[in-house]
């Protein structure tokens, strides 16, 4: 038994969408949640930007206690793990890629054709092809940068029709150009406008990665007997900045139950 904190990491408020999905597979688990929104977004910067900022956020993770750090963010999951297992050899370091890979190899089949969306730097690794191939190398998979996703989201108006036409465009060529029938949201932003999507894409079949994310967890948790005691665990909320655009992005996130919401510079 562990009753530390999960710590779990985002470039910003885009990781509070896995946090109904590790409560509903992890209800007695402790959440520690940093989302470093003064930095924002990482999917535009340079790699070495993204894993310097992602290594201060682990750092900070573990020093509030966490016993396992898991990056929702895709960014981070893309070119940072390796350099956090290098610097944090005793912390089981988890990211969102892999487990959205092996769902992905469960559920899909060569005759699908799978398109991935995330940030330049998601889509540059090639981190998804990567994970999806090594465990399904028959797997069409077509990933497209989408960089006016996540500007248009933080400035709240995941909802307007500048982000429809937005989405339009960009799923709209995979569409056309590839003819996907799944569709990966490889961008934790990307679930605050899944509505979207589905209005304008109706025949295509969301894969939101956050959910075997939570699975991945619950399993590596079991298999190191870390779980935490039978109690409702505590969920901490750091954001590094608590702008308006984040409080009112939480509240269309409808996070069900308690959490503390606090601020601390990285
Ligand atoms: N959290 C990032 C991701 O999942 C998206 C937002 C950003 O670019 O920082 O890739």
């Amino acid at each position: 038994m562990d009753d530390r904190p999960i710590g779990i990491f985002d470039s910003g408020v885009g990781g509070l969408t896995s946090i109904n999905a590790f409560s509903e597979v992890l209800p007695h688990e402790s959440i520690l949640y940093f989302g470093d929104t003064a930095r924002a977004p990482y999917g535009s910067k340079s790699p070495a930007t993204v894993v310097s900022f992602s290594k201060e956020t682990a750092q900070f993770l573990i020093n509030n206690g966490a016993k396992i750090l898991v990056a929702a963010c895709n960014t981070s999951s893309a070119i940072a793990l390796d350099e956090l297992r290098r610097q944090f050899p005793g912390m089981i370091v988890q990211g969102i890629i892999e487990p959205c890979a092996e769902q992905i190899a469960s559920e899909c089949t060569v005759e699908d054709s799978i398109g991935i969306i995330a940030t330049p730097v998601t889509v540059q690794s090639g981190a998804y092809e990567r994970a999806i191939h090594a465990i399904a190398p028959g797997l069409k998979v077509h990933a497209l940068a989408c960089p006016d996703f996540v500007p248009l989201i933080e400035s709240g108006s995941y909802a307007s029709k500048t982000m429809e036409a937005a989405v339009d465009h960009q799923v709209g060529q995979l569409v056309e150009e590839f003819s996907i029938n799944v569709l990966v949201l490889g961008c934790t932003h990307y679930p605050i406008i899944r509505g979207i999507i589905e209005k304008l894409f109706p025949q295509l079949r969301i894969i939101d990665p956050s959910a075997a994310l939570a699975k991945k967890t619950k399993q590596i948790l079991e298999e190191n007997d870390m779980q935490a005691s039978e109690w409702p665990g505590q969920r901490t909320f750091y954001a590094s900045d608590l702008s308006p655009k984040f409080l009112g992005v939480i509240e269309k996130l409808g996070i069900k139950g308690d959490y503390a919401l606090l601020q601390h510079r990285l």
